[in-house]
């Protein structure tokens, strides 16, 4: 599958999705540029994503917070103290690893019994937060650098993942601040400013669409983990107790949300977190089977009263709703959805990548075809004419003219119609319209079908609501 995963790679930078940052000069470390189809894509997946959580749901409200804030907020949220990755440097290469990948790594070459008594003793080390233990443990196991082949290491060091910079020239007085490594803290500091203009009732929700930064050490597998990345978070501010039966509803929520694009459930599943951040007493992780195992996309967080309360302390300001139902003033609870959409963006570009063999006795032919859920595809629907002449081209930007108000369409009347076809199914566009010269006596267009390659006439006529009605 790392064959597949690599091929998905170069689809990915070959057709315009993906490219890497500054690629000129020679790129930046987990840095990545979204092309003409993937910024498309991205973009229908934040949409669908927005819609589902402000539209769809009468009692959450969207936001759009700044990426810097007020250098308090990270003392209080915990993320100056507590977020950071333990992480420990080969003596002999210089490179530096994160411990529990290390761990992970030296596991995955042990049989499975042995694999999981050293995962489960790294669980508990790190629980504990235990340094020293953690050394231990890869130094009794001989743990080798994978690069150098030698077990000299450093101590361990926490090493904070916040990227900082400074507010204000530094002549004047220049104060550090930190660009955001969670959206959540643009919304929790928000809640009373939402709760009261929009005379919010609990329970009701926040969502956020944003760039978030994480100096990320070891940066893996593509987009998978990257240092400047976009999430879509969503804080569900509830009555305190109700927080087991509104993390089940979440949780449930959620996975509907994914399995509504049609994507196989048997590529999901949840995983309870074992070691839980500082904030959350429950988190639970929406897992897809990538071409490198089942990874996380998406977290659902138990995040209690804790946020709230530390903006309180830290503010001195009430943070505090008075719930007319029962006569009480109270701090709220919090239900956390956050899913990385970057991720989603690559669990949609491996869901939906195929090589297929089409090859017939007379023969041989292939096809890589990019099978998005349509609403969520770069390009709805390709227009060709069949030739360039005898009024096909007016005809086919007739069509155009009436279609490209109401969704993407994509205009070509160079190359044979079987090669404009395949571009098609690589950027994974649902329909393919062909105008031809019997377009012109009894106004019936060809419409091919990305998936099935089926092809049918109707009347041209006819063309917009059928695709409209594929992609809402
Ligand atoms: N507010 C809670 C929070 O940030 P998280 O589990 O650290 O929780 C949530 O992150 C989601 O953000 C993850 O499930 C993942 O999809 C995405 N994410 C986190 N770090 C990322 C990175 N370095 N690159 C890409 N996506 C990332």
């Amino acid at each position: 599958d790392q064959n597949k995963f690599q091929a998905i790679i170069s689809h990915c930078k070959e057709y315009g999705f993906v490219f890497p940052s500054s690629e000129i000069y020679d790129g930046l470390s987990a840095v990545y540029d979204y092309g003409q189809y993937g910024a498309e894509l991205k973009k229908n997946i934040k949409d669908y994503w927005w819609k589902s959580m402000t539209q769809l749901h009468e009692n959450i409200v969207g936001i759009d917070a700044a990426i810097f804030m007020h250098p308090t907020t990270w003392k209080a949220s915990g993320h100056v103290d507590s977020f950071s990755d333990p992480m420990i440097d080969n003596k002999d290469s210089n490179k530096r690893y994160r411990v529990d990948h290390l761990i992970e790594g030296y596991a995955e070459t042990l049989d499975p019994e042995k694999s999981k008594a050293l995962l489960d003793q790294m669980e508990q080390l790190l629980k504990e937060n235990d340094l020293a233990g953690l050394k231990t443990l890869i130094e009794t196991n001989n743990i080798k650098c994978a690069v150098s082949g030698t077990a000299n290491w450093t101590d361990i060091r926490n090493f904070n993942l916040m990227f900082s910079t400074q507010l204000g020239s530094v002549t004047e007085e220049a104060n550090e601040i930190y660009l955001r490594p969670e959206t959540a803290q643009g919304i929790f500091v928000n809640f009373l400013n939402v709760q009261k203009t929009g005379r919010m009732k609990i329970p009701f929700g926040i969502a956020q669409i944003g760039k978030a930064f994480r100096n990320e050490i070891v940066a893996r597998q593509f987009i998978f983990r990257m240092r400047e990345f976009e999430q879509m978070e969503m804080q569900f501010f509830i009555r305190p107790g109700s927080q087991k039966e509104w993390y089940e509803k979440w949780k449930e929520e959620r996975m509907q949300w994914h399995l509504s694009l049609g994507t196989d459930p048997a590529k999901y599943q949840f995983k309870d977190h074992v070691k839980l951040a500082h904030y959350a007493d429950a988190a639970v992780d929406i897992e897809y089977e990538f071409p490198f195992g089942f990874k996380e996309v998406e977290g659902i967080h138990s995040r209690t009263d804790f946020d709230l309360k530390q903006h309180e302390k830290y503010s001195r300001k009430k943070l505090q709703y008075f719930d007319t139902e029962i006569n009480q003033n109270y701090v709220p609870y919090v239900i956390e959805t956050s899913i990385g959409l970057d991720r989603m963006f690559l669990l949609t570009v491996c869901n939906a990548y195929e090589e297929q063999d089409l090859s017939t006795p007379e023969k041989q032919d292939s096809r890589v075809v990019m099978r998005f859920p349509a609403k969520l595809a770069p390009i709805k629907l390709a227009i060709f004419p069949l030739t360039k002449r005898d009024g096909l081209p007016e005809l086919a930007r007739e069509l155009m003219d009436e279609c490209k108000q109401a969704f993407h369409c994509f205009y070509e009347e160079k190359d044979a119609i079987g090669r404009r076809y395949r571009r098609q199914d690589a950027i994974g566009t649902p329909f393919c319209v062909t105008i031809d010269h019997q377009t012109k006596e009894d106004g019936t267009v060809t419409i091919r079908h990305r998936d099935s390659m089926e092809q049918e006439r109707i009347p041209m006529s006819a063309v917009k609501a059928l695709v409209l009605s594929k992609i809402i």
